[in-house]
């Protein structure tokens, strides 16, 4: 069941995914915003496309690159800020 009621999104903001600026919101992760977008986390060896497994910061299968410290986080438990920008391999 889809909770509507007394819910409340933050602000829009927007981050850079592999060079390309996605919408988000504030206070919703970066996987969040990568999921509505349709955008892949990484690919495997054969090319394919990955996307989360656990959602909950345990597993690494969504780690990213922050630009421009170059650190390496899971998309999955961190936080969307505006300007922000990533890079999905790297
Ligand atoms: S999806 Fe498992 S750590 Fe993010």
């Amino acid at each position: 069941m889809r909770i509507e009621r007394d819910t409340r999104r933050g602000r829009p903001i927007s981050i850079r995914v592999d060079g390309v600026e996605i919408g988000s919101f504030e206070g919703e992760t970066v996987a969040a915003a990568m999921l509505e977008q349709d955008v892949a986390f990484r690919r495997d060896t054969r090319g394919r496309d990955r996307g989360l497994f656990c959602n909950m910061g345990t597993c690494s299968e969504c780690m990213v690159t922050l630009l421009p410290s170059r650190r390496r986080v899971r998309a999955c438990i961190t936080p969307a800020s505006d300007g922000m920008e990533l890079v999905t391999h790297g």
